[in-house]
């Protein structure tokens, strides 16, 4: 089945990595029909969740990523099966490795994002551009000392802008290497394509793809 949505929201494209970004609020006939497609524990996953909004946010993403990959794949989106690192990095599982397709998924507020690869490794992350009042303290924990020192060189007008790109850039590398951000992260930027791009207005987004 292909869903209008497959080939809406292209928010960037270059030879080997497409970006597709979605609003997520869709009205509850969207949610339900998207969500068929979806396995038992991504189900029972949806039902965990406290919020009902936060449910439905799940199931619109999951589906979405789902109907995308099974469309590259040429497969029912039902068919599509996902492996989970140690860290929960999800990917493809190995029976469905013919192709190296790879992805990342972000999502803030009403808006996800699903960044599409073969074969290199990729990471994104967006963020709603929202004051962060403890942007400083965060960036002083989690920033490395030089990105830090740039960090507060920034004058006080552009430092929330400027830490949404910093802290994008950070969650997109984590989730390009699996590891999360319950640790240090040893990255060199040198070996990575950075891209900044604009998911939606009001948004800000990274995407790293490994050199
Ligand atoms: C990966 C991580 C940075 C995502 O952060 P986030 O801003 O909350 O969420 P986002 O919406 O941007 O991304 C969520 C997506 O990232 C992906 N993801 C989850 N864990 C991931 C990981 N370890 N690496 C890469 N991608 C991951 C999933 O596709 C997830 O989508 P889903 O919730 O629909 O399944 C964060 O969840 C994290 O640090 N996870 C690791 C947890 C950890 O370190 N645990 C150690 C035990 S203490």
């Amino acid at each position: 089945m292909t869903l209008a949505f497959e080939t809406d929201g292209l928010v960037l494209k270059t030879d080997d990595l497409e970006v597709l970004a979605f609003k997520l609020d869709l009205d509850q006939d969207a949610i339900d029909e998207i969500g068929l497609c979806l396995n038992e524990d991504e189900s029972r996953r949806a039902m965990g969740l406290r919020l009902r909004q936060d449910q439905r946010r799940f199931v619109a993403t999951r589906g979405r990523l789902r109907h995308l990959l099974a469309a590259r794949l040429e497969i029912c989106p039902a068919d599509v099966e996902f492996e989970y690192e140690e860290l929960g990095k999800p990917h493809l599982s190995s029976r469905m490795r013919d192709s190296d397709l790879r992805f990342s998924v972000s999502r803030s507020a009403d808006v996800a994002v699903i960044a599409l690869t073969n074969s290199r490794d990729v990471g994104v992350d967006i963020e709603a551009i929202l004051p962060v009042p403890e942007a400083d303290q965060i960036a002083s924990l989690c920033l490395s000392a030089a990105d830090y020192e740039s960090y507060a060189a920034v004058d006080a007008e552009h430092r929330p802008k400027d830490f949404l790109e910093r802290w994008t850039r950070l969650e997109a590398v984590a989730k390009a290497l699996g590891c999360g951000l319950g640790q240090p992260i040893v990255w060199n930027e040198e070996d990575w394509t950075v891209t900044r791009f604009v998911p939606r207005a009001g948004y800000i987004g990274t995407v790293v793809v490994r050199n």
